[in-house]
This record gives C-alpha cells, structure tokens and sequence, in this order.
C-alpha cells in the first residue's frame, strides 16, 4: 500500500473495533500513489458506496460458486504437485505456488489464456517490468482486456465485470481498473504464501503430515491455523481524514491496522507462536474483519483444502534445504515467517 503511517492499532479486540468503525478509520485512501491513480475498489472506498460494489461482485465468490470448480481446482493442484515431485528437488514458490495460484485464478475467472502472461508478471506485478515500481504492465492488461470486453463480450470475468451497473450508471474504464487490478492482486501473493507456507511447516514437521493423513478431520482446522499463524496480509492502512473528502489532508492521517498483532494476541491464542493444527477456537483476523472482510476468503480456503489434500495424497515425504530464502519477524515472533521468497524442497 505504501502510504506513510504515523500511528498503529493492535492486539485482537482493538483491530476488530477498529475495522467496525469506517467511519472513524476510513479506506477512502489512495494506495501505491508512486504507480497508480485510481482507487482500488471495493478496497479503497467506504459504506455505503462500497456496498454496491461488494454486492455486484458477489455472486463470484459465494462459497457455492467457488464449490462448483473444485474439480478443476483439484486436477491442477494433482498435476502440478506430481510434476514438481517427480523432480529429485525444486524451488516452490516460482515452480510451484505462482504458477499453481494463477492457474486457479485463470480457472475462477475464466481467462486461462491469460495464465502464462500472469505468472510472467513475477511475484509482485508493480516490479513485473524491472526493479523500479511501476504500473504499466498492469495497466497495459487491464486496458487491453477491458477494450476486448466491450467489443467482444464473451463469457469471463473481464467481460462481465465491464458491465456491472452501479446506481444506474455503466461502471467507467478507470472503475474496470481499480476492480480488475483488486481481483488480480488481492489472491495471488496472499495464496502463494499460504500453499508455500503449507509446505515450509509440513516439511519441518512431519509429525504434522503424520497426524493429517491418520485424522483427515483436522485438515480444515489446520489450514485455519496456518492462515493464522503465516498473516498473509498482515496489515493494512485506513485514514482517519476521507481523502475524498477535503483537499486540506492532515501528513499524521494514516493508521496502520496490524492484524497480525491479533493473530499473536495471547489473551486470545495460547501459545500463538506455535502452529496447533489441533486448535479448536481460532478466530484468526487473516481476512481482516467487518465491511471489508476479504471477499476471496471462501476461493483462498478451498484452493488450500485442495492443495493440501493432494499433497497428503502423494504420499511423500520432504525437507527443506537450507538455500531457502526465509526472512522472519523479529522480537518475540523469531518463528513466524514474515517472507518467503524461495523455498527449497528435496523428497526425503
Ligand atoms: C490467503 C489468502 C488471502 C488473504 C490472507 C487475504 C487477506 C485479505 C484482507 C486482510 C483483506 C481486508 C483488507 C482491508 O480490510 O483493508 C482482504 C480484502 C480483499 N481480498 Fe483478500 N485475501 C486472500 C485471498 C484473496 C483472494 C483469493 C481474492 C480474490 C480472488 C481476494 C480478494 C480480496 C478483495 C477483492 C478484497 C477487498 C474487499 C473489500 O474491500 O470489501 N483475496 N483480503
């Protein structure tokens, strides 16, 4: 997001305050203002406007609509989780969780076409043309896609999303933009993290893979906890001035609102720098909380679920080998994974 923070709310039940209260802690903020212009929505804009977009949105990410690709979702996981382990070793984010993570994306909106160019694009699609941030590899897509969308509408996302009606009005190309661009980022790093995440603890703790595959039950408890425990996301900015609303903006207007203090909040979580695949209570804040709760949260599960299931399928063992690049959080939280830029695995 990139804005300048001057303050910070953590620890469980102040964040979640806090997210109630849009209109203390306001989103109508512009983020990345060094490679975009355009507000990120339903991201960057508050109720009630942001209600409408939610809502057309919707439809896409109702778990019964994502239940329904399970099956595809299924066949990719298998066929790129076999062909990563027929190797003796290999690097999981750049081999395995980017292209695995698009390939679902590509599933979920339709545009497999588009897959090879976004798993081109790199971890980070701001430094997809070089080092320095910029937007136009992005923007060059979007532009080019939402063009295709008006004068051949067909049966994707782009297309569909090109004619959503808000208060009566065709939403604009730049409303395409910041719909589009949130749609693509908002479920590509934070899963890749997670499906590599999933694979950095297992392979450090087979005893997990262990109890997985004698107790499938706990598979879905799990993947929660390690939601909790890897913070994807682990914090966002609101402001406490609406940046639409004056033009005289105060400098100290942004906080920082850490979920991932939550996520460690030891009146809530016992042991929380531990992963307990066996934790029953976990009310994790990964998908934050309140009007603005991840609208991906139901596709990032089952793309867990299924990736996990058939990584227990395969009946392998790993471990990690120490060329991984591995950078943690400091302090207390020396065992929690702050990034992940290289993980790699040899079959043990
Ligand atoms: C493990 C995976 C994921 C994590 C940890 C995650 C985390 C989050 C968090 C914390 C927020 C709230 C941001 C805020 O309050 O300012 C959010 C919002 C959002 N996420 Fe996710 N996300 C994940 C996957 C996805 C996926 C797969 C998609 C779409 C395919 C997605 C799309 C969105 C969108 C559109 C929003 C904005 C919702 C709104 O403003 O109403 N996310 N996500």
């Amino acid at each position: 997001m990139k804005v300048p923070i001057t303050s910070e709310i953590s620890g469980h039940k102040a964040v979640r305050d806090a997210l109630r209260k849009t209109e203390i802690y306001s989103s109508d903020l512009q983020g990345d203002a060094d490679v975009r212009d355009y507000r990120q929505i339903p991201l960057e804009i508050d109720p009630p406007r942001h209600h409408l977009y939610r809502a057309a949105l919707m439809p896409y990410f109702v778990r019964p609509a994502v239940e329904k690709l399970i099956p595809q979702f299924e066949k990719m996981s298998q066929d790129l989780l076999s062909n990563f382990f027929a190797q003796e070793k290999g690097e999981v984010v750049s081999e395995l969780a980017l292209p695995l993570v698009m390939e679902n994306l590509g599933i979920l909106y339709n545009r497999p076409q588009d897959v090879s160019e976004w798993i081109g694009w790199g971890p980070d699609v701001w430094t997809a043309a070089g080092p320095v941030r910029n937007g136009d590899v992005l923007h060059g897509y979007l532009d080019r896609v939402y063009q295709e969308a008006i004068s051949e509408p067909s049966e994707d996302i782009w297309s569909q999303i090109s004619q959503l009606v808000i208060e009566d009005k065709v939403i604009s190309p730049i409303e395409f933009r910041g719909i589009a661009g949130v749609l693509l980022a908002g479920g590509r790093d934070t899963v890749v993290k997670l499906l590599t995440g999933i694979i950095w603890h297992l392979g450090e703790h087979p005893e997990d893979i262990q109890l997985l595959r004698a107790q499938p039950e706990l598979i879905e408890g799990a993947i929660q906890e390690l939601l909790r425990f890897l913070t994807p996301l682990p914090a966002m900015a609101r402001t406490t001035t609406p940046e639409s609303s004056t033009s005289e903006l105060p400098l100290d207007r942004y906080t920082q609102i850490n979920f991932i203090s939550g996520n460690f909040d030891e009146s809530v979580f016992a042991n929380p720098y531990a992963v307990d695949i066996k934790r029953t209570r976990n009310p994790h804040l990964s998908f934050g909380f309140g009007p603005h709760t991840c609208l991906g949260n139901h596709v990032a599960e089952i793309e867990a679920k299924v990736f996990l299931k058939a990584l227990l399928a395969l009946d392998i063992d790993w471990k990690i080998l120490s060329q991984s690049h591995i950078k943690f959080y400091g302090g207390q939280m020396t065992s929690v994974p702050d990034h992940i830029s290289a993980l790699w695995v040899a079959k043990s």
